[in-house]
C-alpha cells in the first residue's frame, strides 16, 4: 500500500534514521539503519528495501524510532536485534554475552580440523572455555555430529545464553552448558580439543574501546590483566592436565605479538607441535599446541 499523503514512508524513516545514526558517529550508519528496519518489520534487510515508498504503520514506526534511538546511544546492533549469526547458526545475544566476532569462525574451522577421528563408537570430548553466548560450542556440535562439548564460562549469566542457545538450536543433548573456572568444568575427565576465545586485551586498552564494546559488553569478556595475557596462562596451566595425551588446545589471541608470546607460554608449559594461524585479514591470530 503507497503511503497516503502525509504519511510517513518507510523511505523517510529510514532516511531520518541514517541521519541520526550517523549525527551519532556509526560508520554503519546505512547498514544498521536497513537492519533495524527489517527487524521491526519483520522480514530480511533486503525484502525490506523493496517497496519503500510504502506507509510505515504508526506503531512500527514507533517501535522502529525506539530501535534507532537504542543505537544512537551506541548500543550494539546484535544486542538490539537480540541475535548474530556464526558459522550458519543464529545465536542469541545479550548484554550478558560478546557478540560472536566473525573472525572466531575461523578459529572453529582450525579447531575442526584438529580433532581427531571418531574413536569407536564412543563420542569425542570438547571443551570450550569460555562459552559466553555458546558460540563455539554450538558450531562444534553442529558442524561434528560425533562430539559432544562442554560448554563453560564462569559467568552465571552468561551459561544462561548459552544453554539456551543450545536447547533453541537442537544441541541440548550433546553441549552440556556448566559455570565453572577454567578447565574445572572438565573434573576428573580428559577431553579430546579444549578451544577457548578467552579475554585477552590489557586492561588499559579496554577503556579506549569503542562505546559499543566498553560500555555495552561484559568487561570480563574482554580484560586479560595488565598485559592482556593473565587468563591465556592460567587456561594453559589449567588445561594441560586436563588433555589427553597429545590433544589439541586451540586459542584466539588479540594477534600478532601476542599471538607469538601465547606461542611461547605453549611451549615453556610443554606443549608441542605448536603453531600459530592467521585471521581473514592475514593477522597471526591464533594459536594452537598438543598436550
Ligand atoms: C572473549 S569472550 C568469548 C565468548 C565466546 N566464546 C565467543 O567466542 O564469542 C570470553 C569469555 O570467557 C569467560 N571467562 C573469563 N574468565 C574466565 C574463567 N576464568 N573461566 C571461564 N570463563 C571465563 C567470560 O565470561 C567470557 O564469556
Amino acid at each position: 500500500m503507497r503511503a497516503a499523503p502525509g504519511t510517513p514512508t518507510r523511505r523517510a524513516e529510514l532516511a531520518a534514521a541514517v541521519e541520526l545514526l550517523s549525527a551519532a558517529g556509526i560508520p554503519t550508519a546505512r547498514v544498521d539503519a536497513e537492519w533495524l528496519l527489517a527487524a521491526v518489520l519483520g522480514v530480511g534487510r533486503f525484502q525490506a528495501q523493496l517497496d519503500l515508498d510504502r506507509a510505515l504503520p504508526a506503531p512500527v514506526a514507533t517501535r522502529y524510532a525506539t530501535a534507532v534511538r537504542r543505537r544512537a546511544r551506541r548500543e550494539p546492533l546484535q544486542q538490539i536485534l537480540g541475535w548474530e549469526a556464526f558459522r550458519g547458526l543464529r545465536l542469541r545475544v545479550t548484554a550478558d554475552v560478546l557478540v560472536p566476532r566473525p573472525e572466531t569462525e575461523t578459529l572453529v574451522e582450525w579447531a575442526l580440523g584438529l580433532l581427531p577421528a571418531r574413536r569407536d563408537g564412543v563420542r569425542l570430548r570438547a571443551l570450550d572455555l569460555g562459552t559466553g553466548s555458546g558460540a563455539i560450542a554450538c558450531a562444534l556440535a553442529a558442524e561434528r555430529g560425533d562430539v559432544e562439548v562442554i560448554a563453560s564460562d564462569v559467568s552465571q549469566a552468561a551459561a544462561v545464553v548459552a544453554r539456551e542457545n543450545a536447547r533453541r538450536l537442537g544441541l541440548a543433548g550433546r553441549v552440556r552448558v556448566v559455570v565453572a573456572d577454567l578447565a574445572g568444568a572438565l573434573g576428573r575427565a580428559r577431553a579430546d580439543l579444549i578451544v577457548s576465545n578467552p579475554p585477552y586485551l590489557p586492561s588499559v586498552l579496554v577503556g579506549g574501546l569503542e562505546p559499543e564494546i566498553r560500555c555495552h559488553e561484559p568487561r570480563l569478556a574482554l580484560d586479560g590483566g595488565d598485559d592482556g595475557l593473565a587468563v591465556i596462562r592460567q587456561i594453559v596451566v589449567s588445561t594441560r592436565e586436563a588433555l589427553r595425551p597429545s590433544a589439541p588446545l586451540v586459542l584466539e589471541t588479540a594477534g600478532g605479538d601476542q599471538a607469538d608470546a601465547v606461542a611461547g607460554i605453549l611451549r615453556a608449559a610443554g606443549f608441542g607441535s605448536v603453531a600459530v594461524r592467521a585471521d581473514l585479514a592475514g593477522v597471526d591470530r591464533f594459536v594452537a599446541g598438543r598436550a
